[in-house]
């Protein structure tokens, strides 16, 4: 990698001050802060630039009484000074007092001169003996104070001794320090010989065109490949994007949507669909049926009527009937719906004229214990269409077409039952992905037990499945409850147009 226009700054700051410098030195000579110039000196060296060498250093900082002492000397020294003016003997308080030393430094100052032998005390009085013009502890006091504060160098003068005296009375304070050596490389003296390479920026701010620095320059070129952050906005549930897909698709065939309530009558959930008052499907195991309130309306006594008729004895649908007595109070209660199919039909007997094609996708509810395969509460799909000569062929093509426009090629259709249809079928697609049939929707043309309590006098074709199973399949899930665990990973990785 090339360099950067500060990085050749600093290889040629080194080089200015003989190939081999300090940090600080460096950083102070190209111009810049010794924090950029470190963390720029660490790139460099590992492109092979530049050494960094660390350098452990010892050095003499004076004391505050250390300071004192520079300027006023050494305790012992004002002591034989005011000595020899007071004539080489003297009692220790004069001598005090021509020093201007304090008690504590009197002790201090008598101390030392007595161990180095200057001078020593009898009967009562300071005698002077001979003291030496400068001891190795001055002129280390005095190098140190002149910047020369390099343990080693002093050492090397001699003044090993001395440094540690002087550490010990609390005079100099010996620290630790590392200091950082730039050195360059042949391949830092290399890039020396290449102009100062451009800056480059990778933004044009009013500072550049303003100072007219645009001019000189270079702008960094635009990678557009390398990959971006990847972003996650807010985005439909993937159970709601299937019902939407769902819902697109039946509009483009013609269908209008349908709603109804979740809670409805056992008649609508049940007895207009023909299915008797003992069906098992109506156990308290499949059908969840309301604690309060326990009952709802039943429609208008016509209807009532022919329902209870057809149920008995067929009334006037050619049939025989289920043969039992029907009860209004069964038919009151109220249930969460089983099947959309309730929903249909109470459209059905509000528009029992043709033409009719209506769809709808929503909630149900069962009794289920809830496992990989099972919820109780799902979705639905549904569909009907009354209209003037429709036949089983219509069925199965309708069928056929929405399930080609999901993206399912092959489908089959089955022989089934159901109470409220005749004939009945089960349709199953080919999924390629599991290599496997799957049954989808159930379906079938209303039984005229159905249609002529609702005054309806043409034929209904009519179809209903789970839409889950329809999810897991297009996103390849095994298990139903994740659709709605809500695993936020899972739901975020998902592909927006699958
Ligand atoms: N209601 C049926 C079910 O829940 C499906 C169905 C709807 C079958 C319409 C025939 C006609 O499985």
């Amino acid at each position: 990698m090339g360099l950067k226009p500060r990085e050749w700054d600093i290889l040629k700051a080194i080089d200015e001050l003989g190939g081999s410098a300090e940090a600080r030195a460096v950083a102070e000579r190209a111009g810049i802060k010794l924090s950029t110039l470190m963390s720029d000196a660490v790139s460099l060296a590992q492109r092979g630039f530049l050494i960094v060498r660390e350098e452990r250093t010892r050095r003499a900082e004076l004391t505050d009484e250390g300071l004192r002492y520079l300027r006023e000397g050494l305790p012992e020294r004002r002591l034989i000074k005011a000595l020899e003016e007071l004539g080489g003997e003297a009692r220790p308080g004069d001598v005090k007092e021509k020093a201007g030393l304090s008690d504590k430094e009197l002790a201090i100052a008598l101390g030392w001169a007595r161990k180095k032998r200057w001078a020593l005390i009898e009967r009562g009085s300071l005698k002077l003996l001979e003291a030496p013009e400068s001891t190795p502890e001055e002129e280390a006091l005095k190098l140190i104070a002149s910047e020369q504060k390099d343990v080693g160098e002093l050492v090397e003068k001699g003044l090993r001794d001395a440094l540690l005296v002087l550490e010990k009375r609390g005079i100099i304070r010996i620290m630790e320090e590392t200091r950082k050596l730039l050195e360059l490389t042949e391949e830092g003296r290399r890039a020396l010989q290449m102009p100062r390479p451009v800056e480059e920026v990778s933004q044009l701010t009013p500072e550049l065109i303003i100072s007219g620095r645009w001019r000189q320059v270079r702008f960094k070129r635009f990678n557009v490949e390398a990959p971006g952050k990847p972003v996650y906005p807010g985005r439909l549930h993937p159970v709601q994007e299937v019902i939407r897909e769902i819902r697109e698709i039946f509009l483009e065939m013609g269908f209008e949507e349908i709603r109804g309530p979740l809670v409805e009558t056992a008649f609508w959930n049940c007895d207009a669909l023909f299915t008797p008052q003992d069906h098992p499907a109506r156990e308290m195991h499949d059908t969840f049926y309301l604690a309060e309130p326990t009952a709802g309306d039943l429609p208008g006594q016509e209807l009532v009527m022919a329902v209870a008729r057809t149920h008995e004895d067929g009334w006037r649908t050619g049939s025989t009937g289920w043969v039992y007595k029907w009860r209004p109070e069964e038919a009151r209660k109220l249930v969460m719906r089983t099947h959309t199919t309730a929903t249909t039909i109470r459209y059905l007997a509000e528009h029992p004229e043709p033409p009719v094609w209506v769809f709808s996708v929503d909630r149900v509810y069962r009794n289920e214990r809830v496992d990989y395969k099972h919820l109780a509460e799902f979705h639905q799909i549904e569909g009907i269409v009354l209209d003037v000569g429709v036949g089983l062929r219509d069925l199965m093509g309708i069928l056929a077409e929405f399930y080609k426009k999901l993206g399912f090629e092959k489908v089959r259709f089955w022989p089934s039952y159901f109470p409220y249809t005749e004939p009945s079928l089960q349709s199953t697609v080919y999924s390629p992905e599991l290599g496997a049939w799957v049954e989808l929707c159930g379906a079938g043309i209303f039984r005229p037990e159905v249609v002529r309590p609702l005054g309806v006098r043409h034929p209904v074709l009519a179809w209903g499945g789970g839409l889950e199973r329809l999810v897991m399949l297009k996103l390849g899930v095994k298990d139903i409850r994740k659709l709605y665990r809500n695993e936020l990973g899972w739901l975020r990785g998902l592909p927006i147009c699958p």
